[in-house]
């Protein structure tokens, strides 16, 4: 167009459709915050690559929640009033996620977290929707592969008691180890930002577990194995997606093999669709995806998805699109939100072994 055609459009027309992210980009779950930006851009350069949307391209703009609750809510206030989003995806973690969706669903701005899995994120309203399963499930998950796979019958727990993933998760792996016959012979807590575990591995280790569940997020679960191997703990440690990060190896090493953890995906699944993804990601990126990584490509392709059925932009008229979403192929897995905006999937279980996360089996909801 010459620009005397150019300046003829509003800006409307022509302007970039902007997209919103919130992640931890800083602090101790960095990862969750950098991948999660990472499987968006990729989403949105694939996305504009194919003509954008309604004629014009896609922008995306990220704030660093630093990984807590209160700058995850000012970032999505800030992405809602200031840049006029029309979508906000994120945050990963659920503490920070149920934060910011007080703000999108007050001002009716869609919101969906990737990887967000406790149940009470999506009860904060209508606006708000996830791409993964909730922890009910994930926690069956787990319990029943320590009891039934495992044959553990005495495990132990160590929760970050400031973390509603991680409480809420300890509640329903213990509602179903419990059923299945198993015990939770104790459990201790922690606050996030502590480095030094030994005091509660000390009262874990004299109740004699067989496992210890550490459903936390991978930073502490690196330090938690490397303190309870000095401790001479040397039963099998168990955990949740939250687990998933690259740096959980390097923080974990020699302490973190042989132990298992619940996930949305396994890079192992020959799935060409996944494997094609795959490929691009590292491509882009020179790592494989994790979790996050490709639950917020996920999140992003879901969005992107909505907006082209919807008949425009507005809140109310993306948000609809978006409720309405059955069987999405998502590289994570097929995505159908259901009356409560979660995602119904299959968990995977992973096992650390040489410093990868090796694929185990899957369990169907
Ligand atoms: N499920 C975790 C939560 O709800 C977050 C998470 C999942 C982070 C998977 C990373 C990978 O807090």
């Amino acid at each position: 167009a010459t620009p005397a055609e150019a300046s003829k459009q509003t800006p409307s027309d022509s302007a970039p459709i902007l997209v919103g992210q919130v992640g931890s980009l800083t602090g101790s779950e960095a990862t969750f915050g950098i991948s999660g930006r990472q499987g968006i851009s990729l989403a949105l350069q694939e996305a504009n690559a194919a003509g954008g949307v309604k004629g014009r391209p896609l922008a995306l703009r990220v704030y660093d929640s630093q990984g807590k609750p209160e700058e995850a809510a000012q970032a999505a206030a800030r992405l809602i009033s200031q840049d006029h989003v029309v979508v906000i995806l994120g945050e990963a973690a659920s503490s920070n996620s149920m934060a910011m969706a007080d703000k999108a669903q007050a001002a009716g701005v869609p919101m969906i977290t990737p990887t967000s899995t406790n149940p009470a994120v999506t009860k904060k309203g209508d606006y708000i929707f996830r791409v993964c399963f909730i922890d009910p499930f994930q926690g069956e998950v787990m319990a029943r592969f320590a009891h039934d796979h495992l044959h553990l019958k005495r495990v132990a727990v160590l929760q970050d008691n400031k973390s509603a993933y991680s409480v809420g998760l300890t509640d329903e792996f213990r509602r179903k180890f419990t059923e299945l016959g198993g015990v939770v012979v104790a459990t201790e807590s922690y606050s996030k930002g502590d480095t030094d575990f030994r005091a509660q591995l000390t009262t874990l280790k004299k109740t004699r577990p067989e496992g210890l569940f550490v459903p936390g997020y991978y930073t502490d679960a690196g330090i938690i194995a490397r303190q309870a191997r000095e401790l001479g703990l040397t039963l099998p440690l168990l955990g949740g997606d939250g687990w998933d990060s690259a740096r959980l190896f390097e923080l974990g090493g020699a302490a973190i093999e042989g132990s298992y953890y619940s996930n949305h995906y396994s890079e192992e699944n020959p799935d060409p669709v996944l494997q094609e993804f795959i490929t691009r990601y590292k491509a882009a990126y020179g790592q494989v995806p994790d979790s996050v990584g490709a639950l917020a490509y996920d999140a992003a392709r879901l969005a992107i998805d909505a907006m082209k059925r919807a008949p425009d932009l507005s809140g109310p008229a993306l948000r609809d699109a978006i409720a309405a979403t059955r069987d999405f192929p998502g590289v994570g897995g097929s995505i159908t939100l259901d009356a409560n905006r979660d995602a119904v999937k299959q968990a995977v279980i992973l096992k650390v072994e040489g410093g990868k996360a090796r694929f185990v089996t899957a369990l169907k909801p």
